[in-house]
């Protein structure tokens, strides 16, 4: 079990990924994803001031804010100290999972592979994050992962724009799909807080059945 996870997601199918430069641009993302519809949101550890963003992104309070990009067990302990309610890493870490369990966050670890997938459910996992998705085969690629493991849920995520979304919605085993192009890095330098509410509002039209 991956903790709590499909809670803290609360049904939410869509994932926004967030690579935020600029403390400020938080508030305004964050109200521009929650207008969209959004419910949740991973922000990455990929700039200096991730942590900054965390707090203010949760401070909105209409979204689960979780970390995106951890490596490191320090990594999600700083996460989690910012506010973050999930934890999300691109591949899989062993130290990353026990450190995210001692603190009770759910933990969304990568997986590219089946021997992958298997470490994780030998550490008792039962969601993970399928990454890159498109470039290791895309929904084909899902599919005949998901095939021996009935038991596992999948985020696909890398890769995916809106474009490709119907594609992995419609695999039962998906739980929830993540991206950026709702809220690219342009958008945000831009201030285009419109467009990510649109894009947004798309992508979580075409989750709702
Ligand atoms: C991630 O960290 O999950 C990815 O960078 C998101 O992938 P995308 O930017 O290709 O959507």
């Amino acid at each position: 079990m991956n903790g709590d996870l499909e809670t803290v997601l609360a049904g939410a199918r869509i994932v926004p990924v967030l690579t935020v430069r600029d403390p400020a641009t938080a508030a305004p993302l964050a109200e521009a994803l929650a207008s969209g519809g959004a419910r949740c949101a991973e922000v990455t550890f990929r700039t200096p001031d991730a942590e900054r963003v965390v707090e203010a992104m949760a401070a909105h309070g209409g979204l689960a804010v979780g970390a995106g990009t951890v490596v490191t067990p320090e990594q999600a302990e700083r996460a989690v100290a910012a506010g973050a309610r999930f934890v999300v890493s691109p591949g899989y870490d062993e130290s990353v999972v026990a450190k995210c369990r001692e603190l009770g966050v759910p933990v969304l670890p990568g997986v590219a592979s089946a021997t992958e997938l298997m470490r994780a459910l030998r550490d008792g996992l039962d969601t993970v994050k399928l990454f890159p998705a498109e470039a290791i085969g895309g929904v084909g690629m899902l599919r005949a992962l998901a095939a021996p493991f009935p038991q596992v849920r999948f985020v696909p995520t890398g890769g995916i724009g809106a474009a490709e979304l119907a594609g992995y919605l419609a695999v039962p085993a998906v739980l929830a799909v993540g991206g950026s192009w709702m809220a690219t890095p342009a958008h945000l330098a831009n201030g285009d807080y419109p467009q990510i509410r649109r894009l947004t509002a798309e992508a979580v039209a075409r989750s709702t059945p």
